[in-house]
């Protein structure tokens, strides 16, 4: 078990690719936090990692873009498990629009969910992380980081972006405490994000994917898992593409 006695939170665990973090983690050994604004859908997350991983899994209610729900998480959690091993930024938003039909409204929501959000919740975690002398951060990114806009949405890209930025500085300034910071960049996942794709976007994107289908968020969650765990020991300040041959750089 790569994670026997380790407490990880993933936040947007609620569904898609933090859902298959979720349990990948668990799957592994880790207690869980499911850390989500949807707190109906975290807690049905939660019991059923209590019940087919036999783990201890709490969803606590958190929007990661207000620092106070944040602190308020990571307090419960040190509470009810007395440490932190592994914290994964997923949580994650779209706005669709251009640059002139959004709305600033759109661009702080998605920088404060996205950016601002992992922020916070490094902030809040790595203390604990340092008294502990280790711990693992993974963000997840996304392709738009390195390609600019592709979802119609012209605050994502820079967000993420951020993110890629955010993990290289973290992992220089964290690195003598035992942390490795370390990112994670999908493309086309199979999530209920991307299900509101049009057909015609779809086809398009899966074209021009060489692997020539959409990816799973489990394949996603095997990568997390991997920057998670010990065996990426000697990886920090890394963001893996996992993107079907998308982008190849
Ligand atoms: N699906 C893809 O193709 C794809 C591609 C590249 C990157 N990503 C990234 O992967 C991550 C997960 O994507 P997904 O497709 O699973 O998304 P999703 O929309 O299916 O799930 C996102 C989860 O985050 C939660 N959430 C949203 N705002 C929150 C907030 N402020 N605080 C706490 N929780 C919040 C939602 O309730 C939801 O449970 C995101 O960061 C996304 O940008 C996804």
């Amino acid at each position: 078990m790569l994670f026997e006695k380790k407490v990880a939170i993933v936040t947007g665990a609620a569904q898609g690719i933090g859902k298959a973090i979720a349990m990948s983690l668990t799957d592994q050994g880790a207690d869980m936090v499911v850390a989500d604004l949807n707190i109906e859908k975290a807690r049905r997350v939660a019991e059923q990692i209590a019940k087919e991983m036999g783990r201890r899994a709490l969803a606590i209610k958190t929007d990661v873009a207000d620092k106070q729900s944040v602190q308020a998480m990571v307090d419960r959690t040190t509470k009810e498990f007395g440490r932190i091993d592994i914290l994964v930024n997923n949580a994650g938003i779209i706005r669709r629009g251009s640059l002139e039909t959004m709305t600033d409204q759109d661009w702080h929501d998605v920088i404060g969910t996205n950016l601002t959000g992992v922020y916070y919740c490094c902030r809040a975690v790595v203390p604990i992380m340092k008294v502990q002398g280790s711990g693992k951060i993974v963000n997840i990114s996304s392709v738009a980081s390195k390609t600019g806009d592709i979802t119609s949405s012209p605050g994502y890209a820079p967000s993420k972006a951020g993110i890629d930025c955010l993990t290289k500085s973290l992992a220089r300034e964290l690195a003598p405490y035992g942390i490795n910071v370390n990112g994670v960049a999908p493309h086309a996942i199979e999530t209920e994000m991307s299900a509101e794709w049009p057909e015609e976007k779809r086809k398009k994107v899966v074209s021009a994917i060489p692997l020539g289908r959409m990816g799973k968020p489990e394949e996603v969650a095997e990568v997390v898992a991997f920057l998670a765990s010990e065996k990426a020991s000697f990886i920090t300040g890394e963001i893996i593409d996992v993107n079907g041959g998308f982008l190849m750089d």
